[in-house]
């Protein structure tokens, strides 16, 4: 994720409008993975959670370095995709709306958040 933002940086600082959506997920946030009441905190897994959570404070810190541009992480939700079997209860069309709105905001959106359908992830 650092390697493909440093190649896009140069290309986004020539943009009116630039945004970057990282695809995280609920599995990285620590406010879900300990809550018992999400299912988020019922599966036990060290490297996908970990590297989410790190995904995480990337966006977190690249939003601070670069004020100008829309820098967001967002969590799709549990989605029918290849990745769990179509397991998901979530069709791929839920799963990309908060990808695409992010990648859709304008200037005055917000930056350096952590986003799902529903509103603000706890990190
Ligand atoms: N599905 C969920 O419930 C869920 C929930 C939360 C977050 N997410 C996140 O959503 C994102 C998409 O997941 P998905 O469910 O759509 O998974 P998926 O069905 O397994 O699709 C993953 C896609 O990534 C591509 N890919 C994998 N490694 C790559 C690489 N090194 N370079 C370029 N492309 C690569 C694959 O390409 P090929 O087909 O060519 O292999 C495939 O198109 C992931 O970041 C995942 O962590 C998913």
């Amino acid at each position: 994720m650092v390697r493909v933002t440093q190649a896009f940086v140069p290309v986004l600082e020539r943009s009116a409008t630039p945004v970057i959506v990282n695809v995280s997920s609920g599995m990285g946030s620590l406010g879900r993975t300990t809550n018992p009441e999400r299912i988020e905190s019922r599966i036990v897994g060290l490297p996908y959670r970990s590297s989410k959570s790190a995904l995480n404070m990337i966006t977190s810190q690249y939003a601070k370095a670069y004020p100008q541009m829309r820098i967001n992480a967002v969590d799709p939700g549990y989605t029918a995709t290849d990745f769990n079997a179509h397991s998901g209860p979530q069709s791929v069309e839920e799963g990309a709306e908060i990808i695409i709105r992010a990648a859709q905001f304008g200037p005055d959106a917000p930056t350096g958040a952590y986003l799902d359908r529903e509103g603000t992830v706890p990190w």
